[in-house]
């Protein structure tokens, strides 16, 4: 393993020229086949990846490769997450679905990169049982993917395996291809420093690294110019921004740079952790013309005692005091949060604080996982792992909460006009389009796909629960 610490200065200028020596290695593969080479990236796990597959995209578009959305593609990347187990699971079977397509198609390549492959148990498993990946790279060293597939072309060995331990470096200005032309996610930090004791990010991810903001501001004022509408900014807990930049800047104080940019019209945000949400960045949200009126909170468990074992560092009514202020200063704010059922020690009784916080908080939408025991964390080294049957029983009944706090939140908009930023034409209707609401609810509406990209006023006409259907005005 490589610790990444020797990243030149001109580490851009250096992967421009593996782009170029890539390109001819891409030709001569078309001249080959007699047709464009393709390229499939599947992207598991989160916005961040989300995020990092659009960088291996615009490598490959810019060395030559054409993209697809169907795995029968000649270089196919699996870019994975490891943050539960079923992550990996799912992995590991399409890899299996992967081995039968490359057996018919000779030229077929393979890779896999992201969180999972900074875990050694699962190099170990690939190199054993699934010879036929060409490639695998981990999170730290992704800048340096054009450098790797110039390694492949040219590489008689089988497997080539290039994982970093940790970086302290960020190489910025590489392609990106990205998904949508309207919207799009910009890192401003990599890694967490939080340690929750069920969590394996930190661990994949490295230690906490902020982006310069003027490198943050260049790239949006870029997006914009080049059609991008609603920027997310994307960190695992950016609360915590700028903290360790030789000129520090707090997040409220990047958000209203990023406001400032002009043809910018709506700023999203992900993760916020409840420990570090400040008064500042609730005024400043307040103020705003252009932050969305959707926070993520993620709760984790309403039982102080668990929150503890979890190092979480915040307490039952710490959190919703924060929700509180949240909600007084913007009454039409819609909160989201993740929870975990099943942690270590976990009883009835922590249930019942959990369902209590969720009826109080009132949330908006809840994603609820099932603990998942993460290999070298410090809560799989705990003794009292809860039965599978008596988290069933617990997850069922929290579930049943969530939906109906869910439920009665999403009524209050029923009758309103709001402002919708159109996405994409209805996947089972064509005469509908679906589009996205400040507070990151959707709604259907009659409309063309001429109107995707544009910010258009709906009346909310009818709740379906987690979605609406509505009627464009004026
Ligand atoms: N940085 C974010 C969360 C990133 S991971 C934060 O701290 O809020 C996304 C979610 O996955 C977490 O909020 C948590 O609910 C869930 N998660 C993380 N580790 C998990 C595990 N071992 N088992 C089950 N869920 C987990
Ligand atoms: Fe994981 Fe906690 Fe960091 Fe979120 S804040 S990524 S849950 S360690
Ligand atoms: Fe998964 Fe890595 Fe994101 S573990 S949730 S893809 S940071």
């Amino acid at each position: 393993m490589e610790t990444g610490n020797h990243i030149s200065k001109n580490e851009t200028k250096r992967q421009f020229e593996y782009i170029e020596k890539a390109k001819k290695y891409v030709e001569a593969l078309a001249i080959e086949l007699g047709r464009k080479p393709t390229f499939c990236v599947t992207t598991f796990g989160c916005q961040m990846n989300a995020r990092d597959s659009e960088k291996l995209a615009g490598i490959l578009e810019k060395i030559g490769y054409e993209e697809t959305e169907s795995e029968d593609a000649d270089f196919v990347i699996y870019n994975t997450c490891t943050v539960r187990d079923n992550a990996n699971q799912k992995v590991y079977g399409r890899l299996g679905a992967l081995s039968t397509k490359k057996k018919k198609n000779p030229h077929m390549r393979i890779a896999l990169c992201g969180c999972m492959m900074q875990e050694p148990s699962v190099i170990e498993k690939i190199q054993k049982s699934y010879r036929f990946v060409d490639l695998i790279f981990g999170t730290h060293n992704i800048f340096k993917f054009a450098e790797l597939v110039v390694t492949m072309f040219e590489s008689k060995k089988r497997m080539i395996v290039d994982i970093w331990q940790d970086t302290n470096q960020i190489v910025e200005d590489l392609p990106i291809e990205r998904k949508y032309k309207f919207k799009s996610g910009t890192n401003i930090m990599f890694g967490c420093n939080n340690f929750c004791s069920y969590c394996i990010v930190p661990y994949v991810r490295g230690r906490e690294r902020s982006r310069q903001p003027k490198d943050i501001i260049r790239e949006i004022e870029n997006l914009v110019a080049d059609g991008v509408v609603e920027i997310m900014l994307l960190g695992q807990n950016v609360n915590s921004y700028g903290k360790n930049l030789e000129d520090a800047m707090s997040f409220p104080e990047l958000l209203q740079e990023v406001e400032k940019i002009e043809g910018l019209k709506r700023i999203r945000f992900m993760t916020s952790h409840p420990k570090d949400l400040s008064d500042e960045l609730i005024e400043v949200m307040k103020k705003s013309k252009k932050i969305c009126r959707h926070i993520h909170l993620p709760l984790q468990s309403g039982s102080t005692k668990i929150l503890k074992e979890m190092n979480r560092r915040y307490t039952k009514e710490q959190y919703l005091e924060v929700v509180d202020k949240i909600r007084t200063a913007m009454p039409d704010v819609s909160i989201t949060t993740d929870l975990i059922i099943g942690f270590p020690g976990e009883t009835d009784e922590d249930i019942d604080e959990t369902i209590d916080v969720i009826k109080k908080a009132q949330f908006d939408n809840a994603f609820t996982f099932i603990y998942s025991k993460r290999t070298g964390t410090p809560a799989a080294a705990m003794e009292n792992q809860v039965s599978e049957e008596q988290v069933k029983l617990s997850f069922n009944r929290v579930l049943e909460t969530v939906h109906e706090m869910t439920a009665q939140q999403a009524k209050r908009l029923v009758g309103e006009t709001v402002e919708v930023l159109v996405e994409e034409q209805n996947e089972h209707d064509s005469s509908l389009v679906t589009g996205k609401l400040s507070n990151n609810t959707i709604v259907h509406f009659a409309g063309t796909e001429a109107l995707i990209g544009s910010i258009v006023s709906v009346k909310i006409m009818e709740c379906k629960g987690f979605y609406y259907f509505g009627q464009m005005e004026g």
